[in-house]
């Protein structure tokens, strides 16, 4: 079957934010404990970083990283963990059900983020806390000194202000299950009067307002309208979160849902501008969407763990290549939305639905999903182009018909290279895509990269890690500009000219 792909030099869609391949580390399962910070591991630095898990992390040049949580911030206290570690309490943690030791805490997250050159995206607690204890964490995080709080960070040993710049107001607050859950309403006052004094303490901070935790939230759309009325001079983006799964077994429908993103995203950036629109604002809000992944695998298993341990495995899904497939989608996905989406973190990092696995005392590995995040990080920057597909289709339930083949190109101006990313859904036809390039000079092939595997469940275990990982056999060729090749069923294609 035929695919036809149409790009343009001069057509360009919008510039990527690198803040588009973020991630997410919540204090939740082995994230943290014997995923980053495990001090008894040999390969762990006088700190207690795992440098193993530094590396892969650090290769998959995660631009900025979400912290605390999650649903664990809605019931944590900031002062539990900083200063002495001896001093930290334990805590019931009751989001998740565990004992948090405070082992590690703000201070040790700043200090792990510049061992791998990203930044940090960090929330507060609008659960348990409010306006009060968020006004005194920022003084603490970034109030140069001569204050209590500023001055209390020096005493913990770091004299510098950690200048964070992003900030969420915290999380999921339209879930039922969320500690100290709200109605729009009451968040959305609760919010704005936080926004105002965590603007006045440093004004060039910039401020993530809860929207709906997923498309299927009953009081989704109404929550992003009401909460927007209220916060919308002083919040800077509005957050999405979204999670797939195929509990069905269906193929098919499962690599379709990336399609029900765009009426997600579509919906959130007009509820944006009309309230823009009714407050005659000039200003323009935009899109985080900070929690995205697969997450369905580790669900029942979940039900059977004992409460109130420390660091126990939870939500440790191991990913299957058709997940990888569906995560690929997403980002092109998100790519494709550029314009509006800045920020997105693949929920999450290490261990808890996560591209980076670890055992403890043991070896780290990549997940399948891993591979498709590196690419999109390592080739996805630069400017989206406008991309005309045409593509056979097949019928779903969910959401009509669905094109086998989903593609995006970016231009990276600074290394002088063209990416075209492509996913081919289909589970048995493999396609032969042709497609014209327009405005530039000779191109050539730098690589084909492809992901593929003939066992749509094969996994990467700690004993088969390299079980599924892309190849650089793709049979891509360029002939005057246009670029012609065999996209395999089911395979994931990251097309690199120069
Ligand atoms: O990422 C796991 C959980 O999913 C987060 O804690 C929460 O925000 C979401 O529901």
């Amino acid at each position: 079957k035929k695919a036809k792909l149409k790009l343009d030099k001069d057509l360009k869609h919008a510039e990527v934010d690198d803040r588009l391949f973020g991630g997410f580390l919540e204090h939740l399962g082995r994230a943290v404990y014997t995923g980053i910070y495990e001090p008894e591991h040999p390969e762990s630095n006088q700190k207690g970083f795992r440098e193993d898990v530094l590396e892969l992390i650090e290769e998959m040049d995660v631009s900025v990283i979400r912290y605390p949580g999650g649903n664990f911030v809605s019931g944590y206290n900031w002062e539990d963990g900083v200063g002495p570690i001896k001093d930290r309490p334990n805590r019931l943690e009751l989001a998740w059900k565990t004992v948090e030791t405070n082992e590690f805490g703000t201070n040790e997250f700043m200090e792990w983020t510049k061992k791998i050159n990203t930044k940090p995206m960090m929330a507060i607690n609008l659960g348990t806390r409010g306006m009060d204890a968020a006004r005194n964490f920022l003084e603490y995080c970034n109030h140069p000194g001569g204050t209590y709080y500023s001055d209390l960070r020096k005493e913990h040993g770091y004299p510098e202000p950690h200048n964070i710049k992003l900030w969420c107001l915290g999380n999921e607050m339209d879930g039922p299950w969320q500690i100290g859950h709200k109605s729009a309403d009451e968040y959305g006052k609760l919010a704005n009067e936080t926004a105002k004094l965590m603007k006045a303490i440093d004004p060039s901070i910039e401020l993530v307002v809860c929207g709906s935790s997923g498309r299927g939230m009953p009081t989704f759309p109404e929550w992003e309208q009401i909460v927007l009325e209220h916060t919308y001079e002083n919040i800077d983006y509005i957050s999405l979160h979204q999670y797939f799964e195929n509990e069905a077994d269906n193929l098919e429908e499962y690599l379709a849902q990336t399609e029900g993103i765009n009426d997600f995203i579509e919906t959130v950036v007009s509820i944006c501008d009309f309230i823009k629109e009714k407050k005659g604002s000039d200003k323009e809000i935009y899109l985080s969407f900070d929690e995205w992944n697969v997450w369905y695998h580790s669900k029942e298993s979940d039900e059977e763990i004992e409460p109130w341990q420390i660091a126990p495995p939870l939500l440790e899904d191991i990913y299957t290549f058709e997940d990888a497939l569906v995560v690929g989608l997403m980002l092109i996905t998100l790519l494709k939305h550029a314009d509006r989406v800045k920020i997105a973190c693949l929920a999450q990092l290490v261990n808890v639905i996560a591209p980076v696995m670890t055992e403890p005392l043991g070896d780290a590995w990549k997940q399948t999903i891993y591979y498709p995040f590196l690419h999109a990080s390592k080739f996805g920057r630069g400017e989206v182009l406008q991309t005309r597909i045409s593509s056979p289709e097949y019928n779903t339930k969910s959401f009509g018909d669905v094109s086998c083949l989903e593609a995006v190109a970016v231009e990276n101006s600074s290394k002088d290279e063209l990416t075209i990313f492509a996913v081919n859904r289909s589970r048995d036809q493999s396609l032969e895509l042709n497609c014209q390039i327009n405005g530039y000079e000779k191109l050539y092939l730098i690589e084909h990269l492809v992901l593929e595997h003939d066992n749509i469940k094969a996994q990467n275990t700690s004993d088969n890690p390299n079980n599924v990982s892309p190849h650089n056999n793709g049979d891509a060729r360029v002939n005057n500009n246009r670029v012609i090749s065999n996209i395999s069923n089911l395979s994931w294609n990251v097309i690199r000219l120069k």
